[in-house]
């Protein structure tokens, strides 16, 4: 309310009560309406904070997609995020190369093993057991696109697991199979 502002203040002394007089009036003009309704900059002041506003959101989902794990760039990025899920498991203890090897090897259902198609060596070519396709190497050191985008990784996982062992991996394998082929040199 204007006029109100600085009763009851300003006991410690004449000028203080002179400072909020001066203040009370700057604030009583400013609030005039017809002071608003003329200022035609700060409407179109506040048009464009609106406007920066909304592409500072924007800006910021980009930066947010990016940084977003779906997006994760590098093999250690995706095994980092590999063992964020694993971290919830009770008594999670870390990947291990060496389960990641003989899990890689070792044939489960359908006589398959993740080595059927991606061969013993995975620096090496591979070829589909069923079709025959050519399959480019599987580790990182021969094959730099590997594990470079975690949607391309969560889909294979996903389609992989469920031919060799009936049923999705837990990120404990994912993350023990890519500790392993991290391991793997070019050849
Ligand atoms: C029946 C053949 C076959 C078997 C068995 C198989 N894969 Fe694959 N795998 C493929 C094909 C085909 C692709 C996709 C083509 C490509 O990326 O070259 C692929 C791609 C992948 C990818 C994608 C990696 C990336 O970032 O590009 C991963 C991870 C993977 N396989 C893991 C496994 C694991 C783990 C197993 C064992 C549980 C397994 N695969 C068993 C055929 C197979």
């Amino acid at each position: 309310m204007p006029g109100t502002r600085g009763a009851g203040r300003g006991s410690s002394g004449h000028s203080t009560n002179l400072l909020n007089g001066v203040r009370d009036k700057f604030i009583f003009d400013a609030e005039l309406p017809i002071h608003k309704l003329l200022n035609v900059t700060s409407i179109f002041g506040e048009t464009w904070m609106l406007r920066a506003i909304s592409v500072f959101g924007l800006v910021i989902t980009a930066a947010g997609l990016l940084v977003n794990p779906a997006y994760a760039e590098t093999p250690v990025e995706v095994l980092a995020v590999l063992k964020t899920e694993a971290s919830a498991t009770p008594g999670f203890q870390g990947f291990s190369a060496t389960h990641g090897e003989s899990f890689f090897k070792t044939k489960h259902s359908h006589d398959l093993s993740c080595s059927s198609c991606h061969t013993d060596n995975p620096a090496a070519q591979g070829k589909h057991a069923e079709t025959d396709k050519l399959i480019k190497p599987l580790a990182p050191a021969a094959n730099p696109e590997r594990f470079t985008d975690m949607k391309k990784v969560a889909k294979w996982f996903k389609r992989n697991c469920n031919d060799v062992l009936d049923r999705e991996c837990t990120p404990q394998e994912k993350g023990d199979v890519l500790a392993y082929l991290l391991t793997v040199p070019k050849n």
